[in-house]
């Protein structure tokens, strides 16, 4: 039997040969009496053409409708020179059909599989079967394949062994609400699922293993956007005897390997970093985009000499001000400002003042702006020259509590910085952001609580801080950041029971609570923990960021929605009584979908 040639396979060296194919018809053409038929699989497209001198033949292919299944007996011909089509690896030729075998017809499709086809999302996400035959999804699909592979080559060169963790869990603190599965052997007892597999792979450290990965699913119940999904993948991993410079090689190692698998260019190696802190005085985020400047300012001691209460409050009551000094920017027009004073708004600032300079020789009369009339001249001298301002510029303002502060100027720097063309879509910026605090603030249960995990180690002279004033401690924790996005985060782990113990309770966790939630670790703890630490990358991040692709759905084969429901089967759905019944489980009434 002739043997399968794949569609996207065949080109001018096959001339003359007798091949078989198998595909999709994607389009059927009737050239007065010639019928063309574009034929697609995963390897590509071919052009088979049917001629009315073979009437059987030419029959049955003009009732071939798109997306038919077909198998195709041809013999490979070259194209009159004006069919040529030089775009398509295949369009030298074309597949002169000898036999034609239908092997299932498709009904109309819901919309056109074609890359410009113009179904919304929903409806794609409806019949992400068909969605997936795009070959856009399809390349997709490929370069995810191509990624994870040379993740796992380079993991495997490099001493790591893969090794596979339960779904089936007790809940792993990772921050976000878990996803439970309640159990019918114990009735009113649960498992969580793994929002990562963060204490398996501390205990494969105990249990000797050395360098452990995994393409690991992790669930979490978290506000779903753009760029999280409830159930997502990390390439997860943990190493022992190793510190923090040295996990940060091998990621860079890993990162390297998956950029040239999935960009083919290599990426210039080690990366830059900045401190946390660093990265909020100047960023005002902890994942700063650094493809472009427009650093921020701090100007709250200057602000304690002005009478302007909006600035003089915050500077004299532990709050912050800020400048973020656009170069260029006084040609924004009122309409433009008052959009970027909205979208601060977003993020809890109460407004945003202005400065445009006209002249900066010329205080105050060279600068306009609402505010100026509040402030001395010595202070608006000294502002500018701080912020090293030049004619054409406009400064925007940001006052008040520190994390509103920080969080709108940062994300209004974001935003200046694309609309104002700072950048190129095309660079790419790799940073690690290192020295985190060890803890946060949780204000509504007036608390610390682990700005990673509580397993991450603080930085040892540090210590000293922890029963005393634990949120001025640093962890051996680093992020690496993309483009402004958080790509991967871990830290060097706590190995020893008295630090975890003393840890527990900087964070408020009673004895009682670290025994049942945590009391395995804790027990492995005493059996020879060696010091360990590791990282995990957001695989559909990386991919995403590969593609530059808002969207980690485009990423993912069946991906959830905003609301974390899968539209084409239709999860979560109710289950019946019986089902319930025998998990111990009864409804207490039947939640409306918001
Ligand atoms: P972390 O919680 O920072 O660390 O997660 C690591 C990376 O996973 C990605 N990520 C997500 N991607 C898609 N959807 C989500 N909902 C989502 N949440 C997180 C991000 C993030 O940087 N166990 C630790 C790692 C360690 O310490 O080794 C952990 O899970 O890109
Ligand atoms: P107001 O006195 O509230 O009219 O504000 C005067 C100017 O200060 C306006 O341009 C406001 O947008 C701006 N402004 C008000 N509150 C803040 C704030 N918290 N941070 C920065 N600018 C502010």
């Amino acid at each position: 039997m002739t043997q399968r040639t794949r569609c996207g396979d065949f080109n001018a060296d096959r001339i003359g040969q007798k091949t078989r194919l198998y595909g999709w018809v994607q389009t059927n053409r009737d050239h007065g009496g010639v019928i063309f038929l574009d034929v697609r699989d995963r390897f590509g497209l071919v052009q088979v053409v049917a001629h009315p001198d073979t009437p059987e033949i030419h029959k049955l292919a003009h009732s071939l409708r798109q997306q038919d299944v077909i198998e195709v007996l041809g013999e490979v011909i070259p194209r009159s020179p004006e069919t040529v089509n030089p775009k398509l690896t295949t369009g030298a030729i074309e597949v002169k059909a000898i036999e034609i075998l239908v092997m299932n017809r498709a009904e109309t499709p819901p919309f056109q599989i074609e890359d410009d086809c113009d179904a919304g999302e929903q409806h794609r996400l409806e019949y992400r079967y068909l969605d997936l035959r795009r070959p856009q999804m399809q390349s997709n699909m490929i370069l995810r394949h191509r990624v994870t592979h040379a993740a796992r080559n380079y993991l495997n060169s490099q001493d790591f062994i893969e090794v596979e963790t339960p779904i089936l869990n007790k809940s792993t603190p990772e921050g976000a609400r878990d996803y439970l599965v309640p159990s019918r052997v114990y009735p009113g007892s649960f498992y969580a699922l793994p929002q990562s597999p963060q204490i398996f792979k501390q205990l494969l450290m105990v249990a000797g293993m050395d360098r452990y990965y995994q393409i690991a699913r992790c669930f979490r119940d978290e506000d779903l956007r753009a760029d999280r999904q409830p159930e997502f993948t990390q390439v997860d991993l943990e190493m022992s005897f190793v510190t923090q410079d040295d996990v940060m090689n091998v990621a860079e190692g890993l990162i390297l390997t998956m950029f040239e698998a999935g960009m083919g260019t290599k990426l210039e190696t080690p990366f830059s970093r900045i401190t946390y802190h660093e990265a909020i005085e100047k960023y005002g985020l902890d994942r700063p985009d650094v493809r472009f400047g427009l650093e921020h300012t701090n100007i709250t001691d200057l602000m304690k000499q002005v009478e302007f209460k909006v600035f003089r409050n915050p500077a004299d009551k532990g709050g912050l001000v800020k400048v973020l000094h656009v170069p260029g920017g006084g040609s924004l027009t009122r309409k433009q400002i008052d959009g970027y004073t909205d979208f601060v708004g977003i993020y809890g600032a109460k407004g945003l003042a202005w400065i445009k300079v006209n002249d900066v020789t010329d205080i105050p009369g060279g600068l306009q702006s609402p505010i100026v009339k509040f402030l001395p001249d010595s202070v608006l001298a000294d502002l500018l020259s701080r912020c090293n301002a030049k004619d054409g510029d406009i400064l925007f303002f940001g006052a008040g509590d520190a994390k509103v502060v920080n969080d709108a100027l940062g994300h209004l720097r974001v935003k200046l910085g694309r609309d104002l063309g700072l950048f190129h879509e095309g660079d790419h910026s790799f940073v690690w952001v290192v020295d985190f605090p060890m803890f946060g603030w949780n204000s509504d249960e007036k608390r610390p609580e682990a700005l990673h995990h509580p397993f991450t180690a603080p930085v040892p002279e540090d210590m000293h801080f922890l029963e005393s004033e634990p949120l001025k401690m640093r962890s051996q924790a680093y992020d690496l950041v993309w483009n402004g996005t958080e790509i991967g985060g871990g830290s060097i782990r706590i190995h020893d029971r008295e630090t975890q113990s003393r840890v527990f309770q900087a964070l408020q966790i009673s004895d009682n609570e670290a025994e049942s939630k945590f009391g395995f670790l804790m027990n492995a703890l005493r059996y020879g923990a060696p010091p360990h630490g590791g990282l995990a990358f957001g695989l559909d991040r990386v991919l995403a960021l590969m593609l530059g692709t808002e969207s980690i759905r485009d990423v993912i084969a069946f991906p959830k929605t905003q609301r974390a429901a899968d539209l084409m089967c239709e999860a979560p759905s109710e289950v019946g009584d019986e089902q319930l019944k025998e998990l111990g489980l009864r409804k207490r009434r039947t939640a409306a979908p918001a």
